[in-house]
């Protein structure tokens, strides 16, 4: 195998260019324009919210969604250990506390278990749930708890736009929602990111605070403090292309999933489950290879490699991570799951076709089968 195959990289359909050069032939190349209000609508039409706010990253989103909620100094933040650090980064970012709350088995998400215990000694600011490699979380149970408490939820659903929670689109969950357009995402502008919700009040104030915080006056009059976090008018050109071809891109990693799914069944392998009633997006295969399996991750990892062939670990809890060795953890019954997964689990090629082609995934099952 010669060409390198991708663990999932950009797929344009062709229409972005469409909206790039309408962005160029009317000069909004600047940070606002019809494309970013016309992104921000679609988004709005296709998780039924009402506001949406189009900005340089997801990792913005969620500083943007903290902040919304009102996370200062020294507040207590609940989040999902098994995930990207960008999840976590921006609690700290307001000066507050993260609180790592470990997975359940069922979708490799927030334990709702393990979240209740965390609630018996801290009440925290906000709680912050992701649905890991586009698999939803187990949603109902998480807001319910936080419903109890009076705690805002904010949805992390970077990885898990087009996958559905009983019936309703990822990234409309809880007060606030964050979706990620980076270049690896299902849908990708290359870089991006949007915060989602119907508090459209506050979503009025985060478009003040990511453009400098400028108030309507006749010079640059500052009562807040400012962030340059705005979307492109180009960048958001890509969006609305990309989000032509949403639906394909899902439909085809589904069928990834489900080929990886059906050559493994009798492999000492499981992939990620979810629940009934939900539906993936399957942004990533990932797995995790049985207790006893007789090999590691890393096998399966440094033979792809040596064809050319990108896998990636699964995330490294927070609570595992240097940075936030001082950060408390929460599980429950001692399951700690996060680590079990981290340490038996990995990513799977997932890119969909042309870029990888279903007779190239046939050969990557093929590499993999020969391994046990
Ligand atoms: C779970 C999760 N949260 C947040 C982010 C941050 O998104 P961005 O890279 O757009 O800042 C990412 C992806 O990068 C992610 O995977």
């Amino acid at each position: 195998m010669d060409r390198r195959i991708y663990l999932s990289s950009p797929c344009m359909c062709g229409e972005e260019q469409k909206y790039i050069q309408e962005a160029f032939d009317t000069n909004w190349v600047a940070p606002l324009g019809k494309n970013v209000n016309e992104f921000e609508n679609e988004i709005k039409k296709y998780l039924n919210v009402n506001g949406a706010v189009a900005m340089s990253a997801g990792t913005a989103a969620i500083h943007m969604a903290l902040r919304a909620v009102g996370v200062d100094t020294g507040d207590t933040v609940f989040c999902q250990s098994m995930t990207f650090s960008a999840s976590a980064n921006p609690i700290v970012y307001q000066n507050g506390t993260p609180v790592f709350i470990d997975s359940e088995r069922d979708t490799w998400n927030m334990d709702p278990n393990a979240l209740k215990e965390a609630f018996k000694k801290y009440r925290p600011k906000a709680v912050i749930a992701v649905d890991l490699y586009g698999t939803p979380a187990k949603l109902k149970e998480i807001t319910d708890i936080c419903d109890e408490y009076e705690v805002p939820l904010i949805e992390d659903a970077a990885e898990g736009l087009g996958g559905e929670y009983r019936g309703r689109k990822l990234g409309s969950f809880g007060e606030y929602g964050i979706l990620s357009f980076n270049g690896n995402k299902i849908i990708t502008t290359s870089g991006g990111g949007m915060l989602v919700g119907n508090a459209e009040e506050t979503l009025k104030k985060v478009l003040k605070w990511i453009t400098q915080s400028r108030e309507p006056e006749r010079w640059y009059e500052h009562k807040e403090l400012g962030y340059n976090y705005r979307m492109s008018n180009i960048v958001a050109g890509i969006g609305r292309g990309q989000m032509t071809a949403l639906k394909d891109h899902v439909d085809k990693k589904t069928d990834i999933y489900e080929r990886y799914g059906k050559a493994f069944r009798d492999l000492p392998i499981t992939l990620q489950p979810y629940e009934k009633d939900t539906k993936p997006n399957h942004w990533l295969s990932a797995a995790t290879i049985d207790k006893g399996g007789g090999i590691s991750p890393f096998d399966i990892m440094d033979r792809l490699a040596e064809e050319n062939i990108e896998t990636r670990p699964i995330w490294k809890p927070m609570h595992m991570q240097p940075y936030y060795r001082d950060c408390e953890y929460f599980t429950y019954e001692n399951q700690n799951n996060s680590e079990d997964i981290f340490k038996r689990g990995l990513c799977l090629p997932s890119d969909i076709a042309p870029n990888m082609t279903e007779a190239e995934q046939e050969r990557i099952i093929e590499i993999v089968g020969e391994l046990f």
